[in-house]
């Protein structure tokens, strides 16, 4: 606790901030004492704005937006965890975009300097000192090498690692304090959110792991014209500096100038799909952020992609599962849905508690069906699996957070597909890639071939096997809490450590 008190000045402007965005309504809700509550209130009319204009997800995006780098890197996180916030919440929070104005032109100067260890005139011939774009973490500025060859560079915003540090020890600090204190926060896992956030940062402070993330899709598509991905420029790359060779496609959320450059809109939209699912489906690496933002349309259509902080991994066996579960749905066959599952050990069978193959090929069909009803160009794959994965987790299927970040990714794919075309047809676009894809993998040779490889490997596990098995045969728990009661609880305790800060003060 001692080490606590450091944390309150900021503590203090996060609570104001929270207010002032009409933000604090997870604490009103949330059940706490009385006399907390009238505090709470309290805060609330003294620094707080009211906007019933806004949904409760938007406020606290607009809040985070304001709260800077490390909270809008929360909000990210928990805009793919449903299982913790809650639905609506999480895609409000996935709307969560963040434009700073642009730092000084003698900052990113000397930093680029230090970082590369050269003068700019040196290892530039043109730099443009106005950047093209600016946000919390970096900012990218246009620049030429001797060789004539054009350049983006990206730029690490001075200071943005010592309010990472910060804020990430006052989050580790809040989530210790919660769950050594309040019982039933373990399940929501704060230390495990804050992992993940810190993870993810590291990642993101280190721009040397961008250009490696875009340097392996650009090998994964070099035999494709569907895709180009700006390579990394190695000399001029460091951990706060990332040069990249420069794209010039148009912003694929300029329309009009899309078409009077006369690509084909529908067209485009199937490559959007496609170009995701081969990422995903035959790479097992993809990009996990492809918003307007990131997506450019090039020479003959081909699609132009930046951005490489937030990338997906997914290993073989989770391919496989996703393509049988999604065959299985596409064709109707509940049973099987329910038994991909079962097979891939993500769904427990507890006959006890009417957890059965029957059952949970019941719950499959009554989402699928009404879904399947639809028109095509209505069906969502993003939506069909975020619905189940809320019934796999009734059914005590532990969250699997790199499928959840394959979900979002999805949905988002698949906006900025119908934004071009509103009358894209997944399955359609999606069938080539699929099919391409299961010929290779999931026939029978393929699973022997699997199978022997990694046989040897799964000898070497065994006795691990055997131990989760015995785990995995004593009855999963099941959530007690609804998941927004959940956060309620954290908040809870900002509320009580704010209320400390203002007898303080
Ligand atoms: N290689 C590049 N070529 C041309 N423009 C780029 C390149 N990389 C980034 N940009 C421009 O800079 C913007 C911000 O870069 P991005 O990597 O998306 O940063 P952020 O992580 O801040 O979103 C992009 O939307 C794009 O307009
Ligand atoms: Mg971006």
């Amino acid at each position: 606790m001692p080490g606590g008190w450091r944390h309150l000045g900021r503590f203090f402007e996060i609570g104001r901030i929270l207010a002032r965005h009409d933000a604090l309504f997870m604490l009103r809700e949330a059940p706490l004492p009385p006399l907390l509550k009238a505090g709470l209130a309290g805060f609330q009319a003294v620094f707080g704005k009211h906007r019933p204009d806004l949904r409760p997800g938007e406020r606290l995006a607009n809040a985070m937006a304001e709260l800077g780098p490390s909270f809008i890197k929360l909000g990210q996180i928990l805009s793919v965890r449903p299982d913790l916030v809650g639905h609506e919440l999480a895609e409000d929070l996935g709307r969560l975009r963040d434009k700073l104005p642009p730092f000084a032109w003698s900052e990113a100067k000397a930093s680029i300097e230090a970082e590369l260890g050269g003068r700019l005139d040196d290892l530039f011939v043109g730099f443009e000192p106005e950047p093209v774009a600016a946000a919390s973490v970096a900012q990218v500025h246009f620049a030429e090498a001797a060789d004539g060859s054009k350049l983006a560079v990206k730029v690490l915003r001075p200071g943005v690692e010592a309010a990472f540090a910060r804020d990430l020890a006052l989050f580790g600090w809040l989530a210790d304090l919660s769950e050594d204190c309040l019982p039933g926060m373990h399940r929501l896992r704060p230390r495990a959110v804050v992992q993940a956030i810190a993870a993810q940062v590291a990642i993101e402070m280190d721009l040397r792991l961008e250009a490696a993330a875009a340097s392996e899709i650009a090998d994964n598509f070099r035999n494709d014209a569907d895709l180009l991905v700006p390579r990394p420029d190695w000399n001029r790359t460091a951990r706060r500096v990332l040069t990249l060779q420069r794209i010039a496609g148009i912003p694929i959320e300029d329309r009009a100038a899309l078409l009077a450059a006369g690509h084909d809109l529908p067209q485009l939209a199937e490559r959007v799909i496609q170009v995701f699912l081969r990422q995903a489906l035959r790479d097992g690496y993809f990009h996990a952020d492809m918003h307007h933002g990131n997506l450019f349309v090039g020479e003959h259509g081909r699609l132009e992609l930046v951005d490489f902080g937030i990338m997906g991994r997914i290993d073989m066996p989770t391919r496989r599962f996703m393509a049988e579960m999604l065959g299985a749905f596409l064709a109707g066959d509940w049973r099987r849905a329910a038994e991909v599952h079962i097979e891939a050990g993500y769904v427990p069978l507890d006959p006890a508690n009417g957890r059965t193959v029957e059952a949970f090929a019941q719950a499959c069909r009554s989402i699928g069906e009404p879904i399947l009803g639809k028109p095509v160009t209505e069906i969502s794959i993003g939506r069909l699996l975020a619905q189940l994965f809320q019934i796999t987790e009734t059914f005590g299927m532990r969250t699997q957070p790199h499928l959840l970040l394959l979900q979002k990714t999805m949905v988002t794919v698949e906006g900025v597909a119908r934004s071009l075309d509103e009358t894209v047809n997944f399955w359609e676009a999606s069938r080539p890639v699929v099919l391409a894809w299961a010929a290779e993998h999931m026939g029978p040779e393929a699973q022997i071939r699997d199978a022997v490889s990694h046989g040897l490997a799964t000898l070497r596990r065994l006795p691990k096997l055997l131990d989760r098995l015995e785990a995995a045969s004593e009855p999963t728990p099941v959530i007690e809490q609804a998941p927004d009661r959940k956060l309620h609880w954290l908040l809870g305790l900002i509320a009580i450590l704010l209320a400390a800060k203002l007898l303080l003060d």
